[in-house]
């Protein structure tokens, strides 16, 4: 393929008060609560619509019944996170959570509701309580950010779409100054800021089954490594087990809600497959009916929702319902055939409570941070709520940031171009990455991915100038870097907890792991790269 370098020259733009990067449900609100005194740009490199958030068919969890309270959700919560979450972040969720929902429902966002007009609470895997409210069934993420996005209209909010951020701009006091973006003709401008957010996603689509939107793809969290902030805990990654699969691929999400009114994970001959595994047999803890499938599938057998006992299942799930539709799987057989993927980034670039990265004037917010809250599985449906609580605070603490006073540029001397280094196919990345670092790991595999992706150089892709580059090359780049991150970690992570598990250490030890996070910034990283073999090889 022809490399197109992105055109050189690169204008200056007017410097924005906040810039915002992404268009989920953390983006958005971060926009509209900060646009309330700030100049603010949204930038996304898709379109508004396509995000994870869009595509959400679970709810949002909040304690909202009588019977319920914010100490029972925020045990739930750390019981999924399996005791690895930050304490402070997880009272933050579940306490600000009945606000957040009820300002929601104030500005006239709407959730489903029985015929008495009561709010309908539904349950599901890991919750102790009915606490999960739905829009237009298992289409929520939809209807909320349909919700954001009128508001972001009236609000000031300026809306780039189609522009991909490249690279960060540094000041001379390695504090963020700008971003580096690129529109679809591939024209490279600058644009300063003084406030910098990340609202980008966590990194599904790197692995060759996932639930996520194409377009999350990890970049936010390469664009933070380079720019110098700690990325966290990588290794724990949320693999959701029922995933619509067809030929040999997987094709979106199948709700949890669906095991939650009944449906059964079955095999071809209709042997229920988790009764005998789990307490809680199919609403078990998703790692472990992940991981129950993955062994199935592994043996050749194929595993299938049983969804005959749901009689209403097209006005209950309509997403799933069109989704099976467009698949050519026959809803009247009463069988959905599934396989577990990529779901949910737990780690992320480390933020405070704020959003606040280790790097000054960068923020990141939703799944790409890491604020602990999840340990280390997330709790479901508190992903869209972890996007509305975490957007709100950055957004209001934005509101009152005062006035930054812009360091000089940082001049760099970037020098490597990819037309050295001979990068593989995204297909390539996504099935080693599923291959080695799916559900189920181990330090064997752990280790060949590594050296798998050292061998394109990972030190000097970290030193790569956006200008050297072609749009596919820089998406190519990042994968690696990310996904050299996750292995890193994954192999460092030596006992199993939550969604990361290692064939090798199958238990939990809190012991020797509990506290510990693994954290990787630019200078762990190069100092871990030069310590390995296969950089001592390419190096000789
Ligand atoms: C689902 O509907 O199964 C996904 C919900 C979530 O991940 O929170």
């Amino acid at each position: 393929m022809s490399r197109h370098l992105l055109n050189q020259g690169a204008v200056k733009m007017n410097k924005m008060e906040v810039i915002i990067v992404g268009s989920g449900i953390a983006a958005l609100k971060t926009a509209i609560e900060a646009s309330a005194t700030k100049h603010v740009m949204l930038i996304t490199k898709s379109k508004l619509r396509h995000s994870n958030s869009y595509l959400a068919q679970g709810g949002v969890a909040v304690a909202m019944s009588k019977e319920d309270t914010p100490i029972s959700h925020r045990e739930d919560t750390i019981q999924a996170g399996r005791y690895y979450n930050n304490a402070t972040a997880v009272e933050a969720l579940v306490q600000t959570a009945p606000v957040a929902i009820s300002e929601l429902i104030a500005s006239g966002m709407e959730f489903d509701r029985n015929s008495e007009g009561h709010l309908m609470l539904g349950m599901e895997g890991a919750h102790s309580e009915r606490r999960i409210l739905h829009s237009h069934g298992d289409a929520t993420g939809k209807y909320i950010i349909e919700h954001l996005l009128r508001e972001l209209a009236l609000s000031k909010v300026e809306v780039m779409e189609d522009t991909a951020v490249v690279e960060l701009i540094m000041g001379d006091d390695a504090s963020c100054i700008g971003v580096k973006i690129v529109n679809h003709e591939g024209h490279l401008q600058t644009m300063c800021g003084e406030h910098i957010v990340l609202a980008t996603g966590g990194c599904g689509s790197l692995f060759q089954f996932t639930s996520n939107a194409s377009t999350v793809s990890g970049d936010g969290i390469a664009l933070a490594l380079k720019a110098g902030a700690r990325i966290r805990d990588m290794e724990f990654i949320q693999f959701h087990p029922t995933l619509l699969y067809c030929n040999g691929k997987t094709q979106g999400l199948v709700s949890e809600a669906v095991r939650g009114e009944g449906a059964k994970l079955v095999t071809e001959s209709g042997k229920a497959i988790m009764k005998d595994v789990h307490a809680l047999a199919d609403l078990a803890p998703r790692h472990i009916v992940a991981q129950t499938i993955y062994s199935y599938i592994e043996r050749g057998e194929n595993v299938y929702l049983d969804i005959s006992m749901i009689s209403n299942f097209r006005e209950r799930f309509p997403t799933v319902a069109a989704l099976c539709l467009k698949n050519g799987i026959h809803l009247e057989e009463g069988k959905i055939p599934v396989a577990p993927g990529n779901h949910f980034l737990m780690g992320g670039i480390e933020t405070d409570g704020k959003g606040r990265t280790s790097v000054e004037g960068l923020y990141a917010v939703g799944e790409v941070a890491c604020t602990g809250v999840h340990g280390a599985n997330r709790l479901a449906s508190n992903s869209l709520l972890e996007g509305l609580v975490f957007g709100s605070t950055l957004g209001r603490y934005l509101q009152q940031a005062p006035q930054r006073v812009l360091p000089q540029e940082k001049k760099t001397l970037k020098k490597t171009s990819p037309g050295l280094i001979t990068l593989p196919e995204l297909a390539d990345i996504q099935k080693h990455l599923m291959h080695y670092a799916g559900i189920v790991r181990n330090a064997k595999d752990l280790g060949r991915l590594k050296a798998w992706l050292e061998s394109f150089q990972i030190d000097c892709l970290l030193e790569l100038a956006c200008e050297n580059a072609s749009i596919h090359e820089l998406a190519k780049v990042n994968a690696i870097i990310v996904s050299w991150l996750i292995a890193e970690s994954a192999l460092a992570r030596q006992e199993s907890r939550g969604g990361h598990f290692r064939s090798d250490y199958p238990i939990e030890n809190d012991a020797v792991w509990l506290d510990t996070s693994i954290i990787l910034d630019r200078h762990e990283v190069i100092k871990r790269l030069k310590g390995s073999v296969v950089y001592e090889f390419i190096k000789a």
